[in-house]
């Protein structure tokens, strides 16, 4: 028989495990658009302590003043490949930030063998050069996405050689229990997808293919043998599983970019940051598929993931918690290495591109969506 006290006891201690997975309050709680209709992003200030600190930018070195008619980089080294057309001195200067930002314990030597900077043998010069290229595409074909803010090496580094956050394509799991059957995923829970019984890979279906991140089918639902509307609460749940990641990736709730009533709608129910948002997958997918995935075979098989797949980037590689990766600091304009030369934009999707299902609400322009009648 239990005693009185020992029920209070028990409530007592199960109340403590109940609230266990609640933040401790004070919440901070800021409000965006008007009253009644306004929507409400949540913050835990001591989080935001944290991930404050965590995203300082360092210091910009000294800039090189650019003498007109001095020799190019690839006019004196022998094997300067991207970035023949900077200033001898300038190019120095990108060597020298570059290690800060990648290799700041190793130094020249993690890429280069003592004596020989021309030669390519170290694995690591050959991916640096390729890091270089994608850097640059990143400045200047996707500034619907990045902006003028831009990223240099240490937005996703931060002085590590292998950034922080990566992912991997996880190994096949087993159905609960061994049983046979396909669990589509599920029912693992992965930090990936927030510790849900969510897929457990919410990133392959979108960060390298480009499978369509929806809940509604606008057609009739499919009858066997046709092609219409895939749409099913398995391909919503793996919806809701990357959104996940979305926001833990830039530390906002939901309504940062939706309007909770209306999930799916652009324009005035949505906010400008999801227009931002929808570049900036279509951003990762191309940085995975054109510059990652071509250079798996230059990696050591260390560094490989379970499936021998190479490390690839989501939100969470540039943002690391914070709704603009280093709060916006701004630091690749003063480095000339990591824009391309100028050339026409190629990346910005032209209107044809947005999937046929969306092709009447969305006409993306950077940091704008607007609305057109159908
Ligand atoms: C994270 C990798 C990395 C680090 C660290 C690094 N470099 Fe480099 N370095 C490269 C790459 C990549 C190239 C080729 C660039 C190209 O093809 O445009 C290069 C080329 C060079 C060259 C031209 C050699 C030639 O003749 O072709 C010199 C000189 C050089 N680096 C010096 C340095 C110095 C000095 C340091 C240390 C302060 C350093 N590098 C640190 C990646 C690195
Ligand atoms: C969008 C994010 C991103 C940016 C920007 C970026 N990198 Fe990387 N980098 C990665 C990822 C992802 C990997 C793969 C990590 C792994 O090997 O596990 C990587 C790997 C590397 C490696 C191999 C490290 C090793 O030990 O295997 C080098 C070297 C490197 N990057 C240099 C650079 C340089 C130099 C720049 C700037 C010109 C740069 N990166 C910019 C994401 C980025
Ligand atoms: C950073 C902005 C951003 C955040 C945060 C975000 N979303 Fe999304 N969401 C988008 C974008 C952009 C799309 C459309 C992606 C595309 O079409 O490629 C989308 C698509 C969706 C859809 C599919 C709508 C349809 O058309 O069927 C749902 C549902 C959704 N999000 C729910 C959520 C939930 C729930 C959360 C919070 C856990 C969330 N989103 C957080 C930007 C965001
Ligand atoms: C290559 C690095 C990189 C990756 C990968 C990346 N972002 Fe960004 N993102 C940035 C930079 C840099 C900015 C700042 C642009 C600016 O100053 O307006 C930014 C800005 C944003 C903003 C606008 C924030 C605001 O308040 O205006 C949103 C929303 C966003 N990113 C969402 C995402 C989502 C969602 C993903 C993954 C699907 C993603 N980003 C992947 C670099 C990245």
């Amino acid at each position: 028989m239990m005693t009185r006290t020992m029920i209070k006891l028990f409530l007592a201690s199960t109340a403590a495990l109940l609230i266990a997975g609640c933040e401790r309050p004070p919440i901070a709680v800021s409000q965006t658009g008007f009253r009644g209709t306004a929507m409400q992003q949540v913050y835990n200030p001591r989080t935001l302590a944290t991930q404050a600190s965590l995203n300082k930018a360092p210091a910009v070195a000294d800039a090189i003043v650019d003498v007109p008619g001095t020799p190019r980089a690839g006019a004196i080294y022998q094997n300067v490949q991207v970035l023949g057309d900077l200033s001898v001195g300038e190019f120095a200067r990108t060597m020298s930030a570059i290690t800060e930002w990648v290799a700041p314990q190793q130094g020249c030597n993690y890429c280069h063998i003592a004596g020989n900077f021309a030669d390519d043998s170290v694995y690591t010069k050959v991916v640096a050069r390729k890091m270089l290229q994608m850097t640059q595409k990143i400045n200047s074909g996707w500034k619907t996405h990045v902006a003028e803010t831009g990223v240099t090496c240490y937005t996703c580094h931060r002085g590590n050689n292998i950034p922080k956050e990566i992912w991997f394509a996880p190994a096949p799991q087993k159905s609960a229990g061994g049983n046979l059957g396909n669990d589509a995923g599920q029912n693992h829970p992965a930090k990936a997808s927030g510790l849900s019984s969510l897929p457990y890979d919410p990133f392959t279906p979108y960060f390298l293919d480009s499978k369509p991140i929806r809940v509604n089918g606008k057609e009739a639902l499919a009858m066997t043998g046709t092609a219409a509307n895939r749409s099913s609460i398995k391909q919503t749940e793996f919806t809701y599983a990357t959104m996940m990641h979305w926001s833990t990736a830039l530390g906002v709730n939901c309504t940062y970019c939706h309007n909770t009533q209306a999930f799916a709608a652009w324009g005035a129910n949505a906010t400008p940051q999801r227009a931002t948002a929808w570049y900036g997958i279509r951003m990762a997918r191309e940085l995975n598929n054109e510059y990652m995935v071509p250079i798996t075979n230059v990696f050591p098989a260390y560094r490989l993931g379970p499936t021998g797949d190479v490390a690839k980037a989501n939100c969470a590689t540039c943002h690391q918690g914070a709704y603009k990766p280093l709060y916006g600091a701004a630091m690749a304009k003063h480095y000339p290495a990591l824009y391309a030369p100028v050339k026409a934009p190629d990346a910005v999707p032209a209107v044809a591109a947005v999937p046929v299902a969306d092709a009447a609400t969305v006409v993306p322009a950077a940091g704008r969506v607007e609305v057109s009648a159908k």
